[in-house]
C-alpha cells in the first residue's frame, strides 16, 4: 500500500526538515514546492522568473501554476510507492486538485505540524542556508556548507518584513486547508515545538497509525487524534 504524506505547517514549522528525514527512513521522494521553485529560480528558467518576484514578495505562486507542477510530479514512476509532500497544497484549491491526482491513488495521510508564532519568527530569524545546494544549514556549520562546502547565506524570503508578510498568507490562504483535511480518519497534528529528532519520533508514530486506519467510509465518524501545541520554547538543532 502506497504511503502518500502531506506535510502542512506555517513557515519555520519544520515542514522541510521533517519531510526529509521521513522521506529518508521510508525510502520514498519528497517533493518540495519550495524547492522546486527555487531551483527553478537559481535555473533562470521562466518559472523561475515568475516565482522569485512571488516569493520574495512572500506571497504565493498561481494556483494553476502549482498544481501543474505537482500533477507532473505526480506522474513519475517513483511516487507510485508513496511520497512526501512539502509545501502544496497550499489552497483550498490546490487541495481539492490533489484529491482529483490522487483518485485511485490510495489517501493522503495529513500532518499538520503546530509550532507558536514567537518560536517561528526566531527560527527564520537565525536560518542559514546554502547559497549552492540550498539545503538549511545545520548549527555546528559556521560559514560554510557541510554537504557542498558552500557560503552559506539568508534567505530572500527570510527578512522580518517578508516573514510577517508570509506569515499573513499562511493564515489567510493556507490556514483554510487544515479544515479541509481535519475531519479525515487520516489526519494528525503534531507538536513541531520541542526537539528535531523528538518531533520526528512522534511523526513516525502518528504517520504510520494513520496509515493503518481504514479509509473514510470504513471509519465514517472517527476523529483525528489532535496532540496540543507545548508552551513556548526553542531548541538547538
Ligand atoms: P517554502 O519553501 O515551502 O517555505 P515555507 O512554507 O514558508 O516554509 P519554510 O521553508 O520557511 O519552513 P519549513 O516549515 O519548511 O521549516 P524548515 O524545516 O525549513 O515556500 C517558499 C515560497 O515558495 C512561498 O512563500 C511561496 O511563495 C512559494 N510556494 C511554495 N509552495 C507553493 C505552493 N504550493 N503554492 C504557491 N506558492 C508556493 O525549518 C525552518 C528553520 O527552523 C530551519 O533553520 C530549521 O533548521 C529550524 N528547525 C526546524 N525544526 C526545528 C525544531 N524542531 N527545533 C528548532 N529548530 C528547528
Amino acid at each position: 500500500m502506497a504511503l502518500n504524506v502531506v506535510m502542512l505547517g506555517p513557515p519555520g514549522a519544520g515542514k522541510g526538515t521533517q519531510a526529509e528525514r521521513f522521506a529518508r527512513t521510508h525510502g520514498l521522494p519528497k517533493i518540495s514546492t519550495g524547492d522546486i521553485l527555487r531551483e527553478a529560480v537559481q535555473a533562470g528558467t521562466e518559472l523561475g522568473r515568475i516565482a522569485q518576484v512571488t516569493m520574495d514578495a512572500g506571497e504565493l505562486v498561481g494556483d494553476d501554476v502549482m498544481i501543474g507542477i505537482v500533477g507532473e510530479r505526480l506522474k513519475r514512476p517513483d511516487t507510485e510507492r508513496g511520497f512526501v509532500l512539502d509545501g502544496f497544497p497550499r489552497t483550498v484549491r490546490q487541495a481539492t486538485a490533489l484529491d482529483e491526482i490522487m483518485a485511485g491513488r490510495g489517501a493522503l495521510v495529513v500532518v499538520d505540524i503546530v509550532v507558536p508564532e514567537d518560536v517561528l519568527l526566531r527560527r527564520l530569524a537565525a536560518r542559514r542556508i546554502c547559497g549552492s545546494c540550498g539545503v538549511n544549514a545545520l548549527v555546528e556549520w559556521t560559514t560554510t556548507c557541510g554537504v557542498c562546502g558552500g557560503s552559506l547565506v539568508t534567505r530572500t524570503d527570510d527578512g522580518d518584513g517578508i516573514v510577517r508578510g508570509r506569515l499573513k498568507v499562511y493564515h489567510r490562504q493556507t490556514r483554510p486547508i487544515v479544515e479541509f483535511y481535519s475531519a479525515r480518519p487520516s489526519f494528525r497534528v503534531i507538536d513541531g515545538n520541542q526537539p528535531p529528532d523528538v518531533v520526528t519520533a512522534s511523526m513516525d508514530r502518528a504517520i504510520c497509525q494513520a496509515s493503518a486506519v481504514p479509509g473514510p467510509a470504513k471509519a465514517a465518524g472517527a476523529s483525528p487524534d489532535p496532540v496540543k501545541p507545548g508552551p513556548a520554547k526553542e531548541v538547538p538543532l
